[in-house]
């Protein structure tokens, strides 16, 4: 008796662990799925966005001499703009194909002519097409092991240092890192690792602070409970809510599943109960990248999706009385809005968003080594189902996926945390609809390292093309952007004028030693 009753409970906390796990893990920056990148293509075709692709041969390891293996990294120039002296404007590449970000990443192309500025597009190691391995370079941490942020920050400041080598009258240009994202935290590492390198940086959406212990880990969540809030209402909130005790209900009997299947069109069968928290995985992520991408304009940044698609959504949840099959038909409309704004879907398939393809996998590596950001939900502040963050099962998760443990603490040793008011000329932007920005710089901590925060925008708004449905905070956020960019600029060229080094004489004059300039 007791024995069954331990063996049930032991049942029940397997059932919960596994269910936490990956609520925590599907949190992650917005990417487009690789095998959807030629219909991405499609909709993507920017007209401004005419480049040269390049690659340079980088050491896949710049931290010791162990290896002589190189390999090439992919970058995309566009010198259409450019002035002579004028800015480089570097983007540091995030996890994923560096055309999607060069595509989505407006602001550059739209501000190019203002500042005579050189675009370049950096890819960030071990994603699109700069495999260091080759097809090989997934398969286990003695391939994966130079997946670093480390390694991809050097392989940025020598590609900065090529170009202004090779390319005549680049000399003298100041380089100013952009990111969004993991981009922007990387934009960001750059100016503080790299300032002789790199002039400022503009580190867009950079949840720099998600490392443990700097961010209470229910803010995200809280986040983007508060943008359904803020955009349908109470009703919205409460009724997803209320969804995941129907779905678990549902979800334990084969005619139940059953029901599932049909009312979300699935397209395959609901069978055990791993399937079942997989739909409940999918739908907390589609609330999730709904939040990241809410822009007020159509985009299809991710999916393609109607402007403040929250709002459309939550239309469709407004009825809070609703319960069982129609509450979870009412959930499923809502989903439509987010995967078949086009009309053209025939199912959903709730492992697309989950399932593991090259550029996930990267991430999940850099996550389980580097990048542990704590994630958590209470069920009561937010709308999703209680789910603590516990690094130990974080831990032993990524030992038996990937072969490697994370370090809890080093991404806040390596790069400081909280303490970094000694660096300098560093724009962080956030919007507050962005649930990452509950882990971004969002405080001016001195006069050249200058929080931004844009009241209605979602995951760097800022970056993206401008728009004529534009909330005036971002283009406010803009204006701001550039007046800064525009004085490192400024600054840049001010102390290479003054660029004589001095020397104290022995010899006082009028009892004070004399100061030399030379040059
Ligand atoms: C980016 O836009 C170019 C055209 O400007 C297009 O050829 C390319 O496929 C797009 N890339 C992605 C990933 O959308
Ligand atoms: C690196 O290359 C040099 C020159 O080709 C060679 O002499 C050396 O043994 C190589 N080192 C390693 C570790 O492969
Ligand atoms: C259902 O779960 C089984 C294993 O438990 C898995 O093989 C199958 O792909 C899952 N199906 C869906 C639709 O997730
Ligand atoms: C809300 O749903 C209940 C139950 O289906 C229904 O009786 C009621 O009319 C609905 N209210 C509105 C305003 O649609
Ligand atoms: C997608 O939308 C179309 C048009 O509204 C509809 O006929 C179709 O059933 C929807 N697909 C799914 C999977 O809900
Ligand atoms: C669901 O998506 C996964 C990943 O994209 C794919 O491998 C699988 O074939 C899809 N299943 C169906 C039934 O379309
Ligand atoms: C930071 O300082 C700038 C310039 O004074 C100001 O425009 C901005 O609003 C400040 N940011 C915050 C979050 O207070």
């Amino acid at each position: 008796m007791a024995a069954v009753e331990v063996i049930r409970i032991l049942i029940v906390l397997l059932a919960v662990v596994s269910v936490n796990e990956a609520f925590r893990l599907r949190a992650r920056f917005p990417r487009p799925q690789r095998q959807e990148l030629g219909q991405h293509a499609k909709r993507h075709i920017c007209r401004y966005c005419i480049y040269e692709t390049r690659t340079i041969r980088q050491k896949a390891n710049h931290f010791n001499f162990q290896t002589n293996r190189t390999f090439l990294q992919r970058y995309l120039i566009a010198r259409k703009n450019w002035k002579v002296g004028g800015p480089i404007f570097f983007y540091t590449g995030n996890e994923g194909d560096i055309t999607w970000f060069a595509n989505n990443t407006g602001l550059m192309w739209d501000s190019a002519k203002e500042f005579g500025a050189m675009l370049v597009f950096a890819e960030h190691r071990y994603y699109g097409k700069s495999l260091p391995f080759g097809t090989k370079s997934y398969k286990g941490p003695q391939y994966l092991g130079y997946l670093t942020s480390e390694q991809a920050l050097a392989d940025f400041a020598i590609l900065i240092n090529h170009l202004k080598d090779t390319i005549p009258g680049a000399s003298d240009s100041p380089v100013i890192a952009i990111g969004g994202s993991y981009g922007g935290m990387l934009a960001a590492w750059i100016r503080m690792k790299y300032p002789n390198i790199v002039a400022g940086a503009l580190a867009a959406s950079a949840p720099i602070l998600q490392f443990t212990g700097l961010t209470p880990c229910e803010k995200f969540y809280q986040i983007v409970t508060k943008d359904f809030y803020k955009a349908g209402g109470e009703a919205c909130v409460n009724s997803v809510k209320k969804t995941w005790n129907t779905v678990k209900e549902y979800g334990k009997t084969a005619s139940g599943r059953k029901k599932l299947t049909s009312i979300f069109k699935l397209c395959s069968p609901l069978k055990t109960k791993e399937n079942v928290t997989q739909l409940e995985y999918w739908l907390s992520e589609t609330w999730v990248n709904l939040a990241m991408v809410d822009y007020p304009y159509p985009a299809s940044f991710l999916e393609p999706l109607p402007g403040w698609p929250i709002k459309v959504v939550c239309k469709y949840l407004q009825n809070e009385t609703l319960e069982d099959d129609k509450l979870l038909q009412a959930i499923a409309n809502a989903v439509g809005v987010y995967y078949n704004n086009s009309g053209h879907a025939k199912c959903f398939n709730t492992s697309q968003q989950a399932v593991s393809f090259l550029g996930d996998e990267g991430w999940s590596f850099q996550a389980c080594t580097e990048m542990v950001m704590p994630l958590c939900s209470d069920g009561v502040n937010d709308m999703f189902t209680e789910s603590k963050w516990d690094f130990k099962e974080y831990s032993l998760d990524c030992q038996q996926s990937l072969g490697v443990t994370p370090l809890e603490y080093w991404a806040e040793i390596l790069y400081g945390g909280k303490k970094i008011r000694s660096h300098s000329n560093i724009v962080f932007s956030n919007g507050e609809l962005d649930p990452w920005s509950g882990g971004g710089v969002t405080q001016n901590l001195t006069d050249s390292l200058i929080a931004v925060l844009i009241e209605d925008g979602a995951h760097h708004l800022d970056l993206r093309h401008k728009n004529p449905l534009d909330p005036p905070s971002v283009v406010q956020a803009r204006k701001l952007e550039k007046f800064y960019m525009a004085q490192w600029i400024k600054e840049y060229h001010e102390m290479r004028k003054k660029n004589v080094h001095y020397r104290v004489s022995n010899k006082k004059a009028n009892g004070k030693f004399k100061k030399i300039s030379v040059l």
